[in-house]
């Protein structure tokens, strides 16, 4: 089947507002975000995915802050895996594959060398047990899926890494970075090319995805004061990680791109 109405669900978030501007120009793209449709409700997506008649659903909804999923652990599950399970199911009445996005999180970090779609999972935190139980779930309903595992989205939205350290600099002053983790990054468009790619070529299953290389916070923000011709003596580092993180995280995942 062609693909061309493409519904992108968690439209207003980093991901999903960046692909539904990078991909209308080739699709017919659909934004809904938790105004229209709550995807923790079957109900709500059923209703909501039929009345669209999409050829794809792309799912970039969820409770994407480890630290929230820590403070409301049921909310967590509620969208990221039962929210996951309702889009799958109701692509499947509908003959449609579903993409959906899930995390590296669902690594400890322990591996040394490049982690592969198929290495054993073990989250730290409940984002990652969230994100691993979709996946899961997800397999049980159907078949139609592609399932991304990204890293580090870096994007146009606020929430970004980089507009954090944008903000930083406008805010004047030292520039705190906790610089402990090592990990590879992904450009929003990037992986909304990638995405559909493997759409178009009819790929299924499970693939990581991140741009070329890897390197910590420190050197990230450090391009990015190269690029903008700041001064870096105003980067400091932290060597106490934030006191908002309540989420472990793992020290080191770097995603195999080989698939
Ligand atoms: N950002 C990263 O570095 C990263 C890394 C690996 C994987 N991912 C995954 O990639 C996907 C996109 O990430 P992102 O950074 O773009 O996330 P984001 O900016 O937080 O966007 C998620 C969107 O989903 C919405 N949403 C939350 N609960 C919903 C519900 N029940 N029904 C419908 N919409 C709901 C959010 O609305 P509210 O803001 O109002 O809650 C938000 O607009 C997520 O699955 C995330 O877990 C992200």
């Amino acid at each position: 089947m062609r693909i061309d109405r493409v519904l992108i669900i968690g439209a207003d978030g980093m991901l999903g507002r960046d692909m539904l501007n990078h991909i209308s120009t080739d699709y017919s793209v659909i934004g809904a975000d938790i105004d229209e449709v709550d995807i923790a409700v079957q109900a709500q997506v059923d209703e909501f995915v039929t009345s669209q008649k999409p050829d794809l659903v792309v799912n970039c909804a969820a409770v994407s802050s480890a630290d929230e999923c820590e403070k409301d652990t049921e909310r967590a599950f509620q969208v990221n895996t039962d929210g996951a399970v309702n889009l799958a199911k109701a692509c499947k009445r509908l003959g449609i594959p579903l993409v959906h996005m899930s995390s590296d999180f669902i690594f400890d970090g322990t591996k040394e060398t490049p982690y592969r779609e198929d290495d054993s999972p073990n989250p730290l935190m409940i984002y990652g047990e969230t994100k691993l139980a979709s996946e899961t779930e997800i397999a049980k309903v159907f078949d139609e899926f592609i399932i991304m595992r990204p890293r580090w989205l870096f994007g146009f939205n606020d929430k970004s890494f980089t507009r954090f350290v944008l903000r930083k600099v406008a805010e004047g002053g030292p520039v705190p970075i906790y610089h402990v983790e090592l990990a590879c990054s992904a450009y929003t468009l990037d992986l909304a090319d990638g995405i559909m790619n493997l759409v178009e070529k009819r790929a299924r299953g499970i693939y990581h995805f991140s741009n070329y290389g890897y390197c910590d916070r420190l050197e990230f923000a450090r391009e990015i004061f190269d690029i903008m011709g700041y001064d870096k003596s105003r980067l400091q580092k932290v060597r106490n990680k934030p006191a908002s993180w309540l989420a472990e995280r793992p020290k080191t995942i770097i995603l195999s791109t080989e698939k």
